[in-house]
């Protein structure tokens, strides 16, 4: 990467993760024994803000969490971490939020959220946070929070100069004037599709949603397509991106992974291609490990795996961090 210390803003969610592991994820009205349980920290924009900074951003998140125990574990986490939590507000009438998830033996999950104060982080919140927008090396967003935040925080961001990158997930319909001021839009297959009405399974299918969101006006889309990498499409480039072959503990938190070490590359000066390999190799490691924030690796790690094309790094870090 071309400069140390790349400024990523990360304005979103922070959840803690109630996680049972099982032989396979249950039907409605089924009771699974025998699983196992871990608790550890979560919420897409928490996991995207630890990644960004374990990959080597100088990072601030913008969140809200309830003054209560779940609250205080995240944001001790986050200074572990070395992230700026000067802008987490405490929110004195909802409690943290909180998500239910299930990890299959095959890695892949199923997660229920209970918002909690995610629901309460206003556009007023973001408003008040518009010199830090202003001065953000890239703005990193998801859609655990209020739209009318994230538009909002867009908008400053874009009066300012500022690249902003959203994480369509959990997928929801985005207003045209939002894609429009997108730098890069970031959806998985599920979310592809649901913005665009195209079925994405491959990556033929995944090029066509990909062009379809650039003539919507985003300038430019990466589609995460899990263990078979992604496709990019923008700033004069069309092309898949492999994925890296790993054993898959748990697929929680991988995008957000990406996201982050994505964002860590462009701040840094990085070509859209080459942040894009960089978050493939950290998104490869987290499915080696178990939860969101603990799965998330170091730079270190991630440069490792660049080099190698091969995840050689498993550690897995404690559960609550
Ligand atoms: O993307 C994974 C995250 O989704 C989990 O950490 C959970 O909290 C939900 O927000």
């Amino acid at each position: 990467m071309a400069s140390s210390s790349p400024n990523i803003l990360v304005i979103g969610s922070s959840n803690t993760d109630l996680i049972i592991q099982v032989a396979r994820i249950p039907k409605p009205g089924e009771t699974i024994l025998g699983g196992t349980f871990t608790r550890a920290a979560g919420g897409k924009g928490a996991n995207q803000a630890v990644a960004a900074a374990r990959a080597g951003g100088d990072v601030t998140l913008l969140a809200r969490v309830g003054c209560d125990a779940n609250g205080d574990q995240s944001i001790a986490g986050f200074s572990t971490d070395g992230i700026n939590v000067s802008h987490i507000i405490k929110d004195k009438s909802n409690p943290s939020g909180v998500a239910l998830i299930f990890v299959g033996a095959d890695g892949e999950n199923s997660i229920a959220v209970a918002s909690g104060a995610n629901d309460f982080l206003s556009p007023g919140d973001v408003r008040k946070a518009n010199r830090l927008i202003s001065k953000a090396g890239v703005l990193l967003l998801q859609l655990e929070t209020p739209l009318a935040t994230v538009q909002e925080a867009v908008r400053i961001a874009t009066r300012a100069g500022v690249r902003s990158v959203l994480n369509p997930a959990p997928a929801q319909p985005l207003p045209p004037a939002l894609l429009k001021q997108l730098y890069l839009l970031t959806p998985n297959e599920t979310e592809a599709e649901l913005l665009t009405g195209i079925p994405v399974s491959d990556i033929p299918s995944a090029e066509q949603a990909a062009l379809k969101l650039l003539a919507q006006g985003v300038q430019n889309v990466i589609i995460t397509l899990g263990s078979r990498g992604s496709f990019i499409a923008g700033e004069g480039i069309r092309q898949p991106i492999p994925g890296l072959k790993v054993v898959a503990v748990d697929a929680t938190g991988a995008g957000d992974v990406f996201n982050g070490a994505l964002c860590v590359a462009l701040a840094a000066g990085s070509p859209l291609l080459v942040a894009a390999q960089f978050a493939t190799a950290a998104a490869a490691i987290s499915v080696t490990r178990l939860g969101a924030q603990p799965s998330a690796p170091t730079r270190r790690e991630i440069e490792a795996t660049v080099r190698t094309g091969r995840v050689t790094h498993r550690t897995t870090r404690k559960p609550n961090k």
